[in-house]
Formats: structure tokens, sequence, C-alpha cells
């Protein structure tokens, strides 16, 4: 397996509680590289489109809602098979799911205020990242 790069977003449940070093912890500790982050404030815009492909289920407002309710940390990961990698190591979207020692497990607060967000293949990783990144602001 080549190396991949993927996205991630730390969620405004875990930047609230101050615990962003302990998912980067995580997310390194998978064997996974942050190759670019930052800390933002997410627009309302932003949010709606980011999530666009969610517009039409029963939770989109509530999901953006709890997106901008306050900063987020975007990242772009890197390693062997990050996407998967990083799927693994967050967990079942549901943290009442999520299997021991995932990231949903030990820190998330609910199905929404579940701490992290990871792109779901490589094709969305890569419109993603674009979403939040430039080119030269991923350093590899
Ligand atoms: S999917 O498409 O069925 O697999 O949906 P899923 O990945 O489970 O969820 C998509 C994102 O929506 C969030 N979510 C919710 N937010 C608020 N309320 C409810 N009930 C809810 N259910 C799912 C979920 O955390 C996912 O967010 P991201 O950022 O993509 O992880």
């Amino acid at each position: 397996m080549a190396v991949q790069r993927t996205f991630s977003i730390i969620k405004p449940d875990a930047t609230r509680r101050n615990i962003t070093g302990k998912i980067v912890d995580r997310l390194e500790g998978a064997g996974l590289r942050v190759v670019a982050q930052k800390r933002i404030q997410m627009t309302r815009e932003q949010a709606e489109g980011f999530y666009a492909v969610h517009k039409e289920r029963p939770f989109f407002n509530d999901l953006v809602t709890f997106m901008i309710s306050g900063p987020v940390v975007v990242q772009v990961l890197e390693g062997e098979d990050a996407v998967a990698k990083n799927r693994e190591v967050m967990g079942a979207t549901n943290p009442a799911n999520a299997d021991a020692g995932t990231i949903r497990k030990d820190f998330a607060e609910s199905i929404e205020a579940n701490s992290v967000h990871g792109s779901d293949s490589p094709e969305n990783a890569a419109t993603e990242i674009k979403f939040f990144f430039t080119d030269a602001e991923i350093v590899g």
C-alpha cells in the first residue's frame, strides 16, 4: 500500500475540552503524520458547503450548528493506507458502537459531539483537503 493522504477535523467538543493534543497523540501513535494543520472557526457557509452531501439528512442543521459552535482543528494526515488507518483509530460514528481503544470510544460525548471527522475514501480525502488547504500549506 502506497503512502496516502487523508483529511481530518478535530471537532468543537474536543477543542472545548482542550484535548486536541491527546487526539493528535492517538493519530501519530497509529502511524499517521500531521503534514498540515490549522485551528479555524468555520463559518456557517463553509460548514454547509463541507457537509453538502448530507443536506437532506434530518440531522444536517444540528451538524452544521455544532461544527460552528467553536473552533476546530483541520488537518492533513499522511501515511500508509492513511484513509482506512484513520477511520480505524477514530472508531464508529456513534461512540456507543465504537471499539475499545478508539478515539471516539475514549473521548466522544455523543453521535453529534464525536470529537473527530475523517475522510471515508481517497477521492473524498482529495476533495476535502482542497476545501481547506492550498498545496503550499501541506509540507510532507
Ligand atoms: S453516513 O453517511 O450514514 O455514514 O453518515 P455518518 O458518517 O454516520 O454521519 C455523517 C456525519 O453526520 C454526523 N451525524 C450526526 N450529527 C448530528 N446528529 C446526528 N444524529 C448525527 N448522525 C450523524 C456524524 O458525526 C458525521 O460527521 P462527520 O464529521 O462526517 O464525522
